[in-house]
């Protein structure tokens, strides 16, 4: 067969809610034009992100009533250590209430003033984390990553020769970790190959320096190798996920993601100091390092998503679906990211609205439109978002993970190839109030004058 179907039924539904054009107008207004703002019952079909936002299955449910509360030792935290160490081979786990809790813990233990941290790309709080501590962020992605239309396998790859010039240049001292993010979220949710982490570890063998991944979306990247990278074929996504983690010496890790789960993250280690420090500062932020932030409950749907997303039925499915939507828009004119990437479609903004300037967000303003037509909310990952740091003006369509079906993804591409065909008429935006951090979520904006068609 050829179909590829939605490998799970459904058992529990939540209604959505149809608004008016009229309506979705005065919510824009109201909203000074900030998607982040619009309550999500006004919103059709919310592709804002995929992170926290996925399906929990019948056995992750039922997981949860066998959560154990226990303040210390819960029985929870040793079935996830199990699960986590069987799939990472880490000598030690902390569970942190999401990602980005990790991260802080990470760089605040091993991040001084003048520390340089490369990456394949950091996405944004990553980004953050590493600048709060004194540090220099530095993406080193691959010079085909600038060029959105170049069909790369692994597109999310780290720039192995920069990396050596950046040690060369600055002293490997000066490096505390390299990091590699799988799959390459701000690079358009594109792979790694297991040869890139491979050569990644060895310049990091030789200067003496550790490994970490932002292992988010490890089994989307473990199928892209499967399908993708030679002699892995034949391999289950979980065996090329174990191989990927046996290049590093400890990782990061958001439970929103490829865990299924509404909340949580990971912190894992080799390194015994780094986690004697690392669980003194948890203890301070997130709590006792058997539950980190967590309930028992939040360990046990983790543990139970984690075995499940290496389901090869899923891995294909999730894969097939993300590339249907970006074949169905690209192949009739509209400009994405190209390949689809694993958790979404990245619209190349710039390139589909060349009337409107980066100054006044392109991508901004087809995220507007895209609401304003079908009641569709995805994210600006652009200017408004970084500022002068932004590479490209993009549109990111996140798919939650096993929430929509196919025939929401046919209302979307519907709506997207209408946008598309009077993209002309669309006007960019301008800022009228915006907060002095993070501005994307909070800041209020206004329509430039249209543009003549
Ligand atoms: N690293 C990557 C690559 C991410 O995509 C995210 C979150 C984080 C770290 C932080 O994890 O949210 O659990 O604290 N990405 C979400 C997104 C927010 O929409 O892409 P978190």
């Amino acid at each position: 067969m050829e179909t590829i179907i939605e490998p799970f039924r459904i058992k529990s539904i939540e209604p959505l809610r149809h608004t008016s054009s009229e309506e979705r107008e005065a919510f824009l207004r109201e909203a000074g034009y900030n998607l982040f703002l619009i309550p999500a019952k006004n919103i059709l079909i919310d592709l804002l992100t995929d992170s926290g936002t996925s399906a929990m299955s019948t056995e992750q449910w039922a997981a949860l009533m066998r959560g154990d509360e226990s303040y210390a030792g819960s029985e929870s935290f040793f079935r996830l250590k199990g699960v986590v160490e069987n799939l990472t081979g880490f000598r030690h786990m902390v569970p942190t209430h999401q990602g980005r809790a990790a991260e802080r813990i990470l760089f605040a233990v091993t991040c001084r003033p003048g520390h340089i941290v490369p990456n394949n790309t950091h996405f944004d709080t990553t980004r953050a984390n590493v600048e709060f501590t004194g540090a220099r962020a530095v993406d080193l992605p691959i010079p085909g990553a600038a060029d959105t239309q170049a069909r790369l396998d692994f597109k999310g790859n780290m720039d192995v020769g920069a990396l050596e010039e950046l040690l060369a240049r600055e002293g490997a001292a000066r490096v505390p970790l390299v990091m590699l993010t799988l799959t390459n979220n701000s690079g358009g949710g594109q792979p790694v190959s297991m040869a890139n982490i491979q050569a990644v570890k060895n310049v990091c063998v030789r200067h003496g320096i550790p490994l970490y991944l932002d292992a988010c979306r490890f089994a989307e990247n473990a199928w892209f190798i499967r399908e993708r990278e030679p002699g892995y074929h034949a391999w289950s996504p979980k065996q090329i996920a174990q191989k990927m983690f046996s290049y590093a010496d400890g990782c990061t890790f958001s439970a929103k993601k490829d865990a299924f789960a509404n909340i949580g993250g990971l912190l894992c280690t080799n390194d015994d100091r780094v986690f004697q420090q690392e669980t003194n500062l948890l203890i301070l932020t997130e709590g006792f390092p058997t539950y980190g932030g967590l309930a028992g409950r939040d360990l046990d749907a983790i543990a139970v998503g984690l075995e499940e997303v290496l389901d090869p039925d899923y891995l294909r499915y999730r894969i097939a679906s993300t590339g249907y939507l970006g074949r169905h828009i690209a192949d009739r004119g509209v400009p994405i990211v190209e390949p689809p990437g694993g958790h979404a479609i990245y619209i190349d903004a710039a390139r589909m609205l060349p009337h409107i300037p980066k100054e006044q967000f392109p991508g901004h303003a087809l995220a507007v439109e895209l609401y304003r037509h079908a009641g569709i909310r995805a994210v600006e990952i652009g200017s408004l978002m970084f500022g002068d740091a932004a590479r490209h003006e993009l549109l990111r369509l996140a798919i939650p993970r096993r929430v929509y079906t196919q025939s929401h993804i046919d209302y979307v591409v519907e709506a997207i190839l209408e946008v598309n065909a009077r993209k002309d008429r669309i006007c960019g935006f301008e800022i009228v109030e915006s907060p002095p951090f993070l501005r994307h979520f909070s800041a209020r904006l206004q329509p430039c004058v249209p543009v003549p068609a």
